[in-house]
Order: structure tokens, then C-alpha cells, then sequence
């Protein structure tokens, strides 16, 4: 019978707070006690865990004491301010935001590609962004066995990547512009219905996004490799759940489609779908409620021999957050 560990969740009533109770409860992760939290506004509220409606509570001094993992998902700024209080109290902190990410003595982390730097952690460890997570699983076996030199990703990010009330704008946009009525975009920049938006958080001097950015500084953290020449384009799509990536990588040996497909069959929490006779590859409805990372479409590349393209989708509730924090959790309880 492992150690039952009292678990808090923070920004309970969220996307991904949602997704990490669900997640948490069916892979029987041993919760003696959960405390979920939320803000102010959700004063009142209950979370239901296991068949049980637990109350949410507001942040407050002391409240992380006797938690043994503090799983946060409140955004970048709660994090920065609370975390630390956490850590304080005795708990070890799992935050989802990119609130401490790119700090050098924090670990960032994808259990399938290095669980080994869990260890460093001083009472805080990152989870890192859901485009970057379903990237580097898929890459990291090819890595693994030819080294990546360059890597050129599109993505397809689905619109509970900006979080609840990111799906509400999209739900409603749509049924107003079915309905030829007006509506006032708030979350995104543009309308999201019947639309794609070549812009995901904010635009820094060198022309990118923040977005796009995480995913060259996550890559070069995560797989220890700086040298990787890695260049991004997010993109937001009108789907309800699941990142879609195009993705185009380069080695410093050839490896064939076969080799490729044979990693990934051994690799941990990678799916292929690649059948395109069938008409089969992966699909973000498909991949919705599932915790692998999905890929599919593998082509060699017809101007570079050490060059493979292919497809990629995984729900970023999921192994974007939410299960990638919780495998964090069952690291740590295993004694990482
Ligand atoms: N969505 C994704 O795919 C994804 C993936 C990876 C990481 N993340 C990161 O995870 C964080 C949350 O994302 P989300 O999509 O779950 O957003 P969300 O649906 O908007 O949920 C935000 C949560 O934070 C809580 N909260 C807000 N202010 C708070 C405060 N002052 N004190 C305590 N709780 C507070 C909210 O509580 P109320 O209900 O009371 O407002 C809610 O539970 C963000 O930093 C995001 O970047 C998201």
C-alpha cells in the first residue's frame, strides 16, 4: 500500500486544475488529502474527487502545510507569488505556468525525456508549455539515436490552450456568427470563429512570439542541447481540445522512416497512426481525452536525406499539463 500524500491543487476550478483532479483520481494516484484552491471569486464552490464535493478555498498563510506536492495552475503571476509559500510550508511545488521555467537551478521537466533532472529540484519543478511537452516525446527517441541539428515546428493549438473561458469565446463566437449576430472577442486578439490566429501570448523584439520562443528555450533546456537550431510558428485553431504540430527534423545521420517508426514503437507514451491508404493518422478529436502523444504522416524529406517530416497531436490538457505534472507527482512518491 504506497504512502497516502495530501495533494494540493492550485487554480482547481480551471482547464487544467479540471483536468489534473480527473487525471490524478484515474490513475489512482494515492491522495490521502486533497485541498483544491481558487480564487476569491469562486468562493462557495465545490471540485468533486473521487464521488466526494470538496470545498475550494482561497490561498491563505499556512494553508500548504502537512501538503506533501502542490500542483499549480493558476497562472504565471499566482505562481510567482505563492509558490514560494508553498515551498516554505513544506510542500514541492509543480507549476504549470512558465513562471520559473527558464531559472537554471529549476528543473524542467518531460518524465520521457529527462526524468533524471527531477532530482535537482530544491522544492520547485516546472512543468514545461503543451506544444513543447508533445514535441520533445516524439523527438527524443529520433534525438536519442541520430542527434537532432535542426527542427522546424508549425502548430495547430486549440483554444482551451488560453483556458475555460478561451472555449466559452469559441463556442459563443461561433454560434453568433452562425446566427449572424455580432461578438466581441476578448480572450483572443481576432475572431477564433471560422478562423486561425498566426499569433499565441505576445510578440518580443525579434519578431516572434513568446509562445514560439518557449519552445526553443524549452527544447534547449529539457533535452540538454543548446546547439539544436530550432524554429517555431503557433498558430491558434477553432478546436475545442489537442495541439496539432508539423514537424520537420533534421539529424546528423540519415534514419529512415523504418528506423523512425521502430524507435517509436519502443519509445514511452508515444502512439503511431500512420496508415494513409486508410485515410488514418492523427486527429485531435481523437486524441482529446488521451494521454499519449500521437504521431503520424512520417515522410522522408525530398531536399535533405537527414531530414524526416511528420505529424504530431496531442491533448494539451493532458500531457501538455495536467498528466505530465501528475507523472511528475508519481516520480517524486517513487523517491526521484
Ligand atoms: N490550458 C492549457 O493547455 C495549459 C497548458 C499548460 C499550462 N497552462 C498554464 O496553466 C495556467 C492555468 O491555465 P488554465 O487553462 O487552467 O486557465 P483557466 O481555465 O483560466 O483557470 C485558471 C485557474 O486559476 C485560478 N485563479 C486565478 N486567479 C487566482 C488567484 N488569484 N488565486 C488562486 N487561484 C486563481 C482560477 O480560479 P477561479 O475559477 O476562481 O477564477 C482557475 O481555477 C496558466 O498559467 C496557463 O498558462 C495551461
Amino acid at each position: 500500500m504506497p504512502k497516502l500524500k495530501t495533494v494540493a491543487v492550485v487554480g482547481a476550478t480551471g482547464a487544467v486544475g479540471q483536468t489534473m483532479l480527473a487525471v490524478l483520481e484515474e490513475r489512482n494516484f494515492p491522495v490521502g488529502e486533497l485541498r483544491p484552491f481558487a480564487s476569491e471569486r469562486s468562493q462557495g464552490k465545490t471540485v468533486r474527487f473521487k464521488g466526494n464535493e470538496i470545498p475550494v478555498r482561497p490561498i491563505s498563510p499556512g494553508c500548504f502545510k502537512g501538503v506533501d506536492y502542490a500542483l499549480f495552475s493558476a497562472g504565471g503571476a499566482v505562481s510567482k507569488e505563492v509558490a514560494p509559500q508553498a515551498v516554505r510550508e513544506g510542500a514541492i511545488v509543480i507549476d504549470n505556468t512558465a513562471a520559473f521555467r527558464y531559472e537554471p537551478d529549476i528543473p524542467l521537466v518531460v518524465p520521457e525525456v529527462n526524468r533524471h533532472a527531477i532530482k535537482k529540484h530544491q522544492g520547485l519543478i516546472a512543468n514545461p508549455n503543451c506544444s513543447t511537452i508533445q514535441m520533445l516525446v516524439a523527438l527524443k527517441p529520433l534525438h536519442d539515436a541520430a542527434r537532432l541539428t535542426r527542427i522546424i515546428v508549425s502548430t495547430y493549438q486549440s483554444v482551451s490552450g488560453a483556458g475555460n473561458r478561451a472555449i466559452r469565446e469559441m463556442l459563443d463566437s461561433t454560434r453568433a456568427a452562425l446566427d449572424g449576430k455580432p461578438f466581441a472577442n476578448e480572450i483572443f486578439a481576432h475572431p477564433i470563429a471560422f478562423n486561425v490566429i498566426p499569433q499565441i501570448d505576445v510578440f518580443l523584439d525579434n519578431g516572434f512570439t513568446k509562445e514560439e520562443m518557449k519552445m526553443v528555450w524549452e527544447t534547449h533546456k529539457i533535452m540538454e542541447a543548446p546547439e539544436i537550431g530550432v524554429t517555431a510558428t503557433c498558430v491558434r485553431v477553432p478546436v475545442r481540445y489537442g495541439h496539432s504540430e508539423a514537424i520537420y527534423a533534421e539529424f546528423e545521420r540519415a534514419l529512415s522512416v523504418e528506423e523512425a517508426r521502430t524507435l517509436w514503437a519502443k519509445a514511452p507514451g508515444v502512439k503511431v497512426i500512420d496508415d494513409p491508404a486508410q485515410k488514418l493518422y492523427p486527429l485531435a478529436i481523437h486524441a482529446a481525452g488521451a494521454d499519449a502523444t500521437y504521431v503520424g504522416r512520417l515522410r522522408a524529406d525530398l531536399a535533405n536525406p537527414k531530414a524526416l517530416n511528420f505529424w504530431c497531436v496531442s491533448d494539451n490538457l493532458r500531457k501538455g499539463a495536467a498528466t505530465n505534472a501528475v507523472q511528475i507527482a508519481e516520480c517524486l512518491a517513487e523517491g526521484d
